[in-house]
């Protein structure tokens, strides 16, 4: 039986011992699953929920080519990375290519690690320090890395670090124009006062669809004249690519949707459909310095295992068409939401990148509405579809479903959407 606030679950007791108090769970009604297949979950309630948020098992929840692969190879081989073995120099080469833009990869076992590996690389090309990132934004979670979360634009609290407000057309930096300018502008001043503490200037980190920033509509012109001026200052660019890679936003990388040439490219989340993989991908001579200075090693990554299972995921999306079909359902989704734009109460903005939405609230005064959208996500949740909240002010519900997500399940979902948006 799933917890409700009379009845509490007896694991959550268990799990804030276990755990300790104060490890986030989702939603009002704690969620206990059991089971997931496709972009179905299951339920210690019987129930089925629709899957509308996890990007990891992006080829759907327990996939049996996945499960095989990983099997498979577990039970043939798997040691670390200072042997010679096939899967994983094949993953590289794979991934690589897809890419076009990288030759050679650093593996790794979190999202975490392979931006910290990003920011070494970059650091070590360039000889410079100073790290630039948007303000709203979330990288991963080590001291390093973490320093990136959520830093308000002038602080300098973190010596080598700036940030610069996100780049959005809805809440543009001057109101009224919504041009890439003075975004520019913002990012040219960050890189000058870099320059000035004498920390230099070494990368431009971002999430090409600025995932965690609530997927806001870019400026037109922004990602390319950032890039060109990063380059003109000596920088690399550095594309965050968990959450907007592996053919979510309907192509294989968001770098691509957004027209971003980058010189570091980071994946994690679905690489490895659970298993924990993740890579840092640059051309050879930047991968090279990086390895002569660092001497890198991770003693689960590049291993036989994660070659394998990322090889496999890269056959699924392929040989199953997920990108087309996540092209096809977003743009479903999106289109039926937008038609609710001016109809359901409060609903101010429908953002999508393919497979990749936010649908932002704002109260009776046109202010984020945070509360509301945390109850609809609950909401939805006892409609049986699972989504979160995202954004700079936390009142976008964010809708990342799995790619496999089917088409009646998308459109179930706009029901669910309805009824939730009229009661709650
Ligand atoms: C854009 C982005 N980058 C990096 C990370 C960190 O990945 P991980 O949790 O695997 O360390 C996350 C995690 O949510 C993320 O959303």
């Amino acid at each position: 039986m799933t917890g409700t606030s009379a009845t509490p679950d007896p694991l959550i007791e268990r799990r804030d011992r276990a755990f300790g108090r104060g490890a986030k769970l989702f939603y009002d009604e704690p969620l206990h699953l059991v089971r997931g297949q496709g972009a179905n979950l299951f339920g210690a309630d019987g129930r089925r929920y629709v899957d509308m948020y996890n990007n990891v098992p992006c080829v759907g929840h327990a996939h049996p080519r996945i499960v095989e692969a990983m099997a498979r190879q577990q039970a043939t081989l798997n040691t670390h990375s200072r042997y010679l073995s096939e899967p994983a120099i094949a993953l590289a080469e794979r991934l690589t290519a897809l890419q076009r833009v990288t030759d050679s990869a650093v593996f790794s076992c979190s999202g975490t690690e392979a931006i910290e590996v990003a920011l070494r690389m970059a650091r070590i090309a360039t000889g410079q320090h100073g790290i630039v990132c948007t303000d709203h934004t979330y990288h991963g979670n080590n001291t390093v890395v973490g320093a990136l979360t959520n830093l308000p634009a002038g602080d300098t609290r973190h010596p080598a670090i700036r940030s610069i407000p996100f780049p959005e057309t809805l809440r543009p930096l001057v109101p009224g124009e919504a041009s890439a300018d003075a975004y520019i502008a913002r990012l040219k001043a960050a890189i000058d006062d870099l320059k000035s503490t004498g920390l230099g200037f070494a990368a431009l980190i971002l999430c090409p669809i600025l995932a965690n920033e609530g997927l806001p509509d870019i400026p037109p012109g922004f990602m390319a004249k950032a890039a060109a001026l990063v380059r003109a200052e000596g920088g690399l660019v550095i594309a965050d690519e968990v959450q907007a890679g592996y053919g979510r936003t309907g192509q294989w990388w968001g770098y691509d949707k957004v027209g971003l040439t980058p010189d570091i490219v980071v994946t994690g989340k679905p690489m490895g459909a659970g298993l924990p993989l993740a890579a840092t991908c640059a051309k050879r001579d930047v991968v090279e310095a990086f390895r002569a200075e660092a001497r890198y090693f991770n003693t689960f990554a590049a291993s036989p295992l994660q070659g394998a299972v990322g090889l496999a995921v890269l056959d699924v999306i392929e040989e199953e068409g997920l990108i087309d079909h996540a092209r096809t359902v977003g743009a479903e989704l999106k289109a039926g939401l937008q038609q609710r734009l001016g109809h359901t109460p409060g609903l101010l903005d429908v953002r999508c990148k393919g497979l990749f939405l936010a649908a932002e609230f704002v109260d009776a005064d046109g202010n984020p509405d945070a509360p509301r959208a945390f109850a609809l996500v609950c909401a939805l949740r006892r409609e049986g579809f699972l989504t979160s909240v995202d954004g700079a002010f936390n009142n976008c519900v964010k809708i990342r479903p799995p790619l496999v997500l089917p088409r009646e399940d998308a459109l179930a979902f706009l029901d669910a959407f309805d009824r939730v948006t009229a009661s709650a």
